[in-house]
């Protein structure tokens, strides 16, 4: 048994709740590896503000984690990662920053339709990583942005399983589909947990939902071994949970995570 490795924490960063879409991925992948997770909290939501005030909180955030010791940082938010991930990966040079990219690419490759729909923040949307991303594939399929008009807070305030959450995904998923997508990508990684909502919305019909979570955790593992990062594999992992906003913020943080786990 390998009993040398980095035993620092990969750090794992969102505007709030909805990182822990990919927290549960990486708790999944890697069980030996710790993970501290910082959800700002105190400016959630991100997506509809200004492109430099998402780099100012995220720079905050990403620095928080370095200086805590992380080996790696995870930017566990589409806003972020559109507004802010050059900046962050030129100023933390020295570590390995990981970002979200919308599922734009398999989601093109799958569909029969020769339709995408793409649900994101405004801040994601109107960012240049989806423009290019999806001029990229724009051969293969059309591309039907939408932005999920109360899905952050939904998740925010853990109200997933309320017909308020029902009325908010219909409202925004069901043009999609009268468009005739046959893949529904979640662009924000809040929206990973309205995910049996949206299915529910779906309904009978031949319609794929893609989370990129699970692509962005074997990205994690290649960097690891790539930056030789890989902890010990006797390690025993811990978890730890930070915030900006309150004691109470943080509580609800770390329910939501366990419960994740005990699923
Ligand atoms: N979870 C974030 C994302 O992936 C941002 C949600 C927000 O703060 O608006 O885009």
């Amino acid at each position: 048994m390998n009993t040398k490795g980095n035993n620092n924490p990969i750090g794992v960063y969102d505007s709030g709740l909805g990182g822990l879409s990919v927290w549960r991925e990486l708790h999944a992948k890697l069980p030996n590896e710790s993970l501290t997770y910082l959800a700002d909290g105190a400016n959630c939501p991100y997506g509809g503000r200004p492109k430099e005030e998402i780099r100012r909180f995220a720079d905050e955030a990403v620095g928080a984690l370095i200086a805590d010791g992380a080996k790696m940082v995870v930017v566990a938010c589409n806003t972020a990662t559109a507004a802010a991930i050059d900046f962050l990966r030129e100023k933390y040079a020295n570590i390995p920053i990981v970002g979200m990219e919308p599922a734009v690419k398999p989601a093109a490759m799958a569909t029969r339709t020769g339709v995408v729909g793409v649900l994101a923040t405004a801040g994601s949307l109107g960012g240049d990583l989806f423009l290019r991303t999806s001029a990229r594939y724009a051969d293969r399929a059309r591309f039907i942005a939408a932005v999920g008009e109360g899905f952050v807070e939904i998740v925010e305030q853990s109200r997933e399983a309320t017909p308020e959450a029902v009325e908010a995904v219909r409202r925004v998923v069901e043009p999609l589909l009268a468009e005739g997508a046959d893949q529904i990508v979640l662009g924000c990684t809040h929206y990973p947990f309205l995910r049996e909502v949206i299915e529910q919305v779906i309904g009978e019909r031949e319609v794929a939902v893609i989370d990129p979570a699970p692509a962005v955790a074997r990205r994690v593992e290649q960097l690891l071994d790539q930056f030789n990062l890989r902890a010990a594999e006797n390690n025993k992992a811990q978890y730890t949970f930070q915030t900006f906003a309150s004691d109470d913020y943080l509580n609800r943080l770390k329910n939501k995570a366990f419960q994740i786990i005990s699923r």
